[in-house]
């Protein structure tokens, strides 16, 4: 099949394009590198042998998106571009609500013109809240606590009322946990570019020199030894279920929820100590006061994806820690991040 991924360029849409031609898709981005950058895609010729088809634009020109689906005659869509920095969301809540909501409704409209109505949404356990019970299925009570996990319940919601509008419609909605590691090349990975905001890649950047020490943010929560406990699921496993979703959707008279992690939870200093062995560095911290909206604990339960997808995560987070070091240590600085290039308006 033919797919579109919006943010094909960044961390986890550059690992799917992987995945979906290593299944034998055909993987078309669509990008506007305001916050990944053009030399992935060189990478991505690397790792895949070809060059990657991809249109630099946004989803929010409903013309451009709909000429591209045509031309590349597009079956299904993975939405990916969006803005996902909880502390950014607080602090510029507009640019979240206008980016993330404004171009899933602006990329629907664009693929009901073409006639493309197969979507798979990057969502995110963010969603859960406050989380509730241990592990956490996809019925779980919903709720946000902040503006980022805000813009992701209603998509979801406008997802839910597309769905239902016609039987045309097949909707798929991913939640990730905590998505972690790198592609095991080395070759691409997780490149926040400014102060990471995620646990791994600040890990990664201390092991490398970058940062002088970690700050744990809280040891006094209800868990084994006081840190807080989180799902990280490999970036490759991730990408692999983006795979199993398209093609079950595919297939589909109706969409699906499902939860994407390892039904497993790691704490904080578990993934230091972790990453120590897989660096064969020590890594420097400090405990620090809880980060305000951090929940305790949250990891998944995993069962409909298993069911329904016929897929599990593999990996296990000492080779989060392998696999993200690789990438950190042959890419100390990143990749080059020019400045955004916003496509000019419709
Ligand atoms: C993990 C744990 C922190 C940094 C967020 C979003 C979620 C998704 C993943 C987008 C927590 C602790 C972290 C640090 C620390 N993003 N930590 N020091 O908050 O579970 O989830 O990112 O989809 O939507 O909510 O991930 O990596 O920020 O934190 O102690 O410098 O590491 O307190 O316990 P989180 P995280």
């Amino acid at each position: 099949m033919n797919i579109l991924l919006t943010g094909g360029a960044g961390y986890i849409g550059s690992h799917a394009v992987v995945a979906l031609a290593a299944a034998g898709h055909t993987p078309i981005v669509l990008d506007d590198f305001s916050n990944s950058h053009p030399q992935v895609l060189e990478r991505l010729r690397r790792l895949l042998g070809v060059p990657v088809r991809c249109e630099l634009g946004s989803v929010a020109d409903v013309t451009r998106t709909r000429a591209l689906m045509e031309r590349h005659q597009v079956h299904a869509v993975i939405h990916f571009a969006a803005y996902k920095a909880v502390g950014e969301s607080v602090s510029a809540p507009l640019k979240y609500y206008d980016n993330n909501i404004r171009g899933l409704v602006r990329l629907l409209q664009a693929m009901d013109a073409a006639g493309c109505r197969n979507i798979v949404f990057s969502s995110s356990a963010t969603v859960y809240g406050q989380g509730g019970t241990m592990p956490i299925a996809e019925d779980a009570p919903r709720g946000h606590t902040n503006p980022y996990g805000h813009t992701k319940l209603v998509c979801e919601e406008i997802l839910g009322a597309v769905q239902s509008s016609s039987r045309a419609w097949r909707v798929a909605i991913l939640r990730y946990f905590n998505p972690a590691g790198a592609h095991v090349s080395g070759l691409i990975g997780e490149d926040p570019g400014e102060v990471p905001n995620n646990l791994m890649p600040y890990v990664s950047q201390v092991a490398c020199g970058k940062r002088p020490y970690l700050v744990v943010h809280g040891d006094d929560y209800p868990t084994p030894d006081g840190t807080g406990v989180r799902d990280y699921i490999h970036v490759e496993d991730l990408a692999a279920g983006h795979v199993r979703a398209v093609e079950v959707l595919a297939d589909s008279v109706e969409g699906f929820t499902i939860n994407l992690g390892t039904g497993q939870g790691h704490s904080v200093l578990e993934v230091l100590h972790t990453y120590e062995e897989a660096c064969g560095r020590e890594i420097p911290y400090r405990v620090g006061p809880r980060r305000p909206g951090d929940v305790p604990t949250c990891w998944a339960d995993v069962s409909r994806a298993r069911a329904l997808l016929e897929w599990r995560a593999t990996r296990t987070l000492h080779d989060m820690c392998v696999d993200a070091w690789r990438w950190q240590s042959r890419n100390p600085e990143g990749l080059r991040r020019p400045a955004p290039v916003r496509p000019e308006p419709a």
